[in-house]
């Protein structure tokens, strides 16, 4: 697959996706979002593909938020357009049925920031800093961020990150539940690639069957997702990794998973 701005390999059921746009700090302009797009429905139809980690090119950024030149241009009804077509592509990472992790290598800012939430986990280097500055563009967040950042580290916290425009560190970023680890910055990616290497070795259907269980939260009521969860628990006990798994165990052996 040729792309503009991105970077995609994959090796070993590990795929990593790199925003390529380094000298205007990954910007997501509309050919980046439209490739971005294109990558997440290959890696969602590639069964071969168990995890994702998702970076930004270069040291200073992950994703500096939307392309603001092709921003200034919009209009009331292309304002729309664009905001549900940033999170059409978002839905997608997020409804990949496969973890993706973000590895946030600098500024996660505006739809970078939104980005980065769309992810299943987020881990940061010492450097990251996260924003939601759309507020000094005159503007709101509109890739998600509203809903997803709310729900992640609470509407008051949200809201001062809307309102203000700040950026926060990446240890501000940790206790707030917003990253779930910070490293340096040069062993980032490695860390990433490690996590992704251990949810590799797992069970992939029944981590699959996580990840849905777990993103479907945000919109079941508790019993609808307890009903979910009792119907992903029953498929994945219909399958050879559940056998292998506990006879590994009872067996007092390793298990090899098959994925089936
Ligand atoms: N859209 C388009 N271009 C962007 C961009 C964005 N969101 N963020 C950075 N760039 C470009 C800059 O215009 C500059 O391009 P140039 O070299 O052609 O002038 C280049 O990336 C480097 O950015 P610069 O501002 O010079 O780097 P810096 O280290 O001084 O500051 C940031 C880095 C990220 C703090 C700053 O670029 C910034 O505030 N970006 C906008 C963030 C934002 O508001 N995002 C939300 C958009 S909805």
């Amino acid at each position: 697959m040729d792309f503009n701005n991105i970077l995609f390999e994959t090796n070993n059921g590990i795929s990593r996706v790199t925003i390529n746009r380094p000298d205007k700090m990954n910007a997501l302009n509309a050919e980046t979002l439209k490739e971005l797009k294109s990558v997440f429905t290959t890696i969602k139809n590639d069964d071969k593909i168990n995890v994702v980690i998702l970076t930004g090119a270069g040291d200073k950024a992950f994703v500096a938020g939307a392309d603001i030149s092709e921003l200034n241009q919009l209009d009331l009804l292309s304002g729309k357009e664009f905001a549900e077509y940033g999170q059409e592509v978002f839905n997608i990472i997020e409804n990949l049925g496969k973890p993706v992790i973000a590895a946030v290598n600098g500024y996660a800012l505006g739809g970078g920031c939104e980005l980065s939430l769309a992810c299943h986990i987020r881990l940061a280097s010492e450097s990251a800093k996260f924003g939601q500055p759309e507020v000094n563009l005159g503007v709101i967040p509109g890739y998600g961020g509203t809903q997803r950042l709310a729900r992640l580290i609470n509407t008051g916290r949200a809201l001062e990150l809307i309102l203000t425009g700040d950026m926060v560190n990446s240890d501000e970023a940790y206790r707030s539940g917003l990253v779930n680890k910070v490293y340096p910055g040069e062993t980032l990616v490695e860390e990433a690639e490690k996590l992704a290497a251990k949810i590799n070795k797992k069970g992939q259907i029944a981590v699959r069957m996580s990840v849905k269980a777990v993103v479907s939260c945000d919109e079941l009521s508790e019993k609808e997702g307890q009903h979910l969860e009792a119907g992903l628990f029953a498929v994945c006990c219909g399958t050879e990794d559940f056998k292998e798994g506990t006879a590994a165990f009872l067996e007092k052996r390793k298990p090899e998973f098959k994925g089936k």
